[in-house]
Parts: C-alpha cells; sequence; structure tokens
C-alpha cells in the first residue's frame, strides 16, 4: 500500500479508539478537557510506531492497539503540561487555543494528570486481562520513559536551561529524555508485544537515533516552520530563550545532525523484518511540516 495512504488509515483506527478511550463516569469538565486536547489531532506518531513495529515483526494490530492508545493519553498529558504558563507558556496547541486558555490552570493540571493514571489504568487492565508478563514489561517501559528518568527529567533539565549556556552533553541528554524516551519506549512496546526479545537491541537503537532526530526536527519547525501547519506558535523557543539544536548550533548544523540520526535510525529499522513502512515513516518524520 501507499505511505501515505496507510499513514492515514493508522491514524484513522488510532483516532476512532481514542475517540471512545475516556471513562464516562467522571465529572464532566474532566472529560470535557482531556478529550479538548485528545481529540484536537496530532500525528499519533508514538502508538503508530508501536503499531507498525509490533506488526513488522509478526504480531498483530489487535494484541497492540488499545495498549498503543494509551501511550498517546500519557503524550498528550505532556503536551497540556508543557504549554502550561510555569512551563513554557504557549497558547496554540494542536490548531486550538491550550487546555488552560480554555478550561484554566487547575482544570488544565487535572486533564494532564488524568490522562496519565488512565494510561496506566489501560494498560494494566490489559495486562491484567491477557494474564500475560509481555504488557505487564511494556507498562514498565513506558513508566519509566515517562518518568523522573525519561520525559519529566528531561523537562526538568529544559526548564533549568532556559536562559543559560548549557554543553552539547547536556543538550543530547535533554532531547534523549524529553521527547527521545517516550518514542522510544512506544518502539519497545512494539517488540515486547509481539513477544520478538530478539530484535530488542535493534529496535532500542532505532528509537533512540529516532527520537533524538524527532526533536531537532521540532527545534527547527520552531525556528522556521509555518504556523498554520504546525498548529503551535513559531518562534516560542526564542522568545523563551530555550536551550535547543538551533539556538546552540545553528539552524544548518542542527539539519545536518537531524539527517544524520534519521539515518542512523533508517539503518536500524532495516534490520527490522517488514520495515517499508517503518523506512517512510523515519523519513516523513525528519521532512515533516507538522
Ligand atoms: C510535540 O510532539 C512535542 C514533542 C515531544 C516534540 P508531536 O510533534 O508528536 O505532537 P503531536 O502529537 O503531533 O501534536
Ligand atoms: C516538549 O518539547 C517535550 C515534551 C515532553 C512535551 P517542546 O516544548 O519543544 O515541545 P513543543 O514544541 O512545545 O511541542
Ligand atoms: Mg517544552
Ligand atoms: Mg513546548
Ligand atoms: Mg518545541
Amino acid at each position: 500500500m501507499d505511505f501515505e495512504k496507510e499513514l492515514i488509515e493508522k491514524q484513522t483506527l488510532v483516532n476512532m479508539v481514542l475517540e471512545r478511550i475516556i471513562d464516562k463516569n467522571a465529572p464532566q469538565k474532566i472529560i470535557e478537557s482531556m478529550n479538548y486536547s485528545l481529540l484536537a489531532g496530532g500525528k499519533r506518531i508514538r502508538p503508530i510506531l508501536s503499531i507498525s513495529i509490533c506488526e513488522a515483526l509478526g504480531g498483530k494490530i489487535d494484541d497492540i492497539l488499545e495498549f498503543a492508545c494509551a501511550i498517546e493519553l500519557i503524550h498528550t498529558y505532556s503536551l497540556i503540561h508543557d504549554d502550561l504558563p510555569a512551563m513554557d507558556d504557549d497558547d496554540l496547541r494542536r490548531g486550538r487555543p491550550t487546555n488552560h486558555r480554555v478550561y484554566g490552570e487547575a482544570i488544565s493540571i487535572l486533564a494532564g494528570d488524568g490522562l496519565l493514571n488512565y494510561a496506566f489504568e489501560i494498560m494494566l487492565d490489559i495486562a491484567v486481562k491477557k494474564n500475560k508478563i509481555s504488557y505487564v514489561k511494556a507498562a514498565y517501559t513506558i513508566a519509566k520513559a515517562s518518568g523522573i528518568t525519561g520525559m519529566v527529567g528531561g523537562q526538568v533539565i529544559d526548564i533549568e536551561s532556559e536562559g543559560k549556556s548549557i554543553d552539547l552533553d547536556t543538550l543530547y541528554e535533554m532531547h534523549r529524555k524529553k521527547t527521545g524516551a517516550l518514542i522510544t519506549a512506544s518502539c519497545l512496546c512494539g517488540c515486547i508485544i509481539a513477544e520478538r526479545e530478539d530484535m530488542y537491541n535493534t529496535v532500542l537503537q532505532y528509537g533512540k537515533d529516532l527520537g533524538i532526530a524527532f526533536q531537532i526536527v521540532d527545534d527547527i519547525l520552531d525556528y522556521e516552520g509555518d504556523i498554520k501547519k504546525l498548529g503551535k506558535n513559531t518562534g516560542a523557543d526564542k522568545q523563551k530563550n530555550k536551550s535547543t539544536f538551533v539556538s546552540i548550533l545553528g539552524i544548518e548544523e542542527s539539519k545536518k545532525i537531524a539527517k544524520e540520526y534519521s539515518m542512523k535510525a533508517t539503518e536500524s529499522a532495516k534490520i527490522i523484518d517488514n520495515s517499508g513502512f517503518l523506512l517512510n515513516l523515519t523519513d516523513y518524520l525528519l521532512h515533516r511540516e507538522s
């Protein structure tokens, strides 16, 4: 199948699950606020990585679809909190006013908390029902990647690096943690749920390289992207005095490094069995405009 068509198909599938995923037995306001950000679009890259790696390694889509969608809840929580006035103070996300602009800070903090917890309710419920250790391992992988040695830790480095000059090691560490960790974990879930531990290190390397490339491209798009296509404000990093690849190494060097990491990811993807879609996805993520 043509890549674009397959990507849209996978996005549609993920969106269908997400539309009905939030428990209706909760206060109306929190359901509304969670769904406001969750159903606002978004590329759905993390669940799509889990699904496509699982499929490439011989797993079935039904074995991972719902679990993969839970990862998107964690990602969405991270975006809601990332946009808060105390953090990046952004007012546009996924083409809409940010969550706190609509629901106020208190509800948007709680919507983030709600999404994070609900993601683990879903993942652990699946693990209990399937009674398979692979799902427990996958949930642990996501928990660790989202936490203080992963995404939260990376966000701390990001906040502490505002208005400072940081060295290259810190820059890479920040990107590896704040964005790379969850992307890597999403990839690993595909491998773990497909029960292909033999491919673990290859998938791990793929995720790590893709994750770095992904955040460098995010930095590049903040510098030269188009607000309409991006659905978030550009120039925000400069305005907040953020330490980014562009601010530290310049736009041309950033593009070069993003390409290098994307190529490295491609080399790993080639080792994965049926990696046709994954290879195209890797390239699409380097050249994306949103
Ligand atoms: C944006 O992530 C935040 C980062 C971690 C770089 P995405 O670029 O995946 O955002 P959506 O999900 O498509 O909105
Ligand atoms: C976000 O990095 C990383 C997260 C964990 C959310 P950014 O702050 O650069 O993401 P955007 O540009 O606001 O999407
Ligand atoms: Mg940020
Ligand atoms: Mg931000
Ligand atoms: Mg950014």
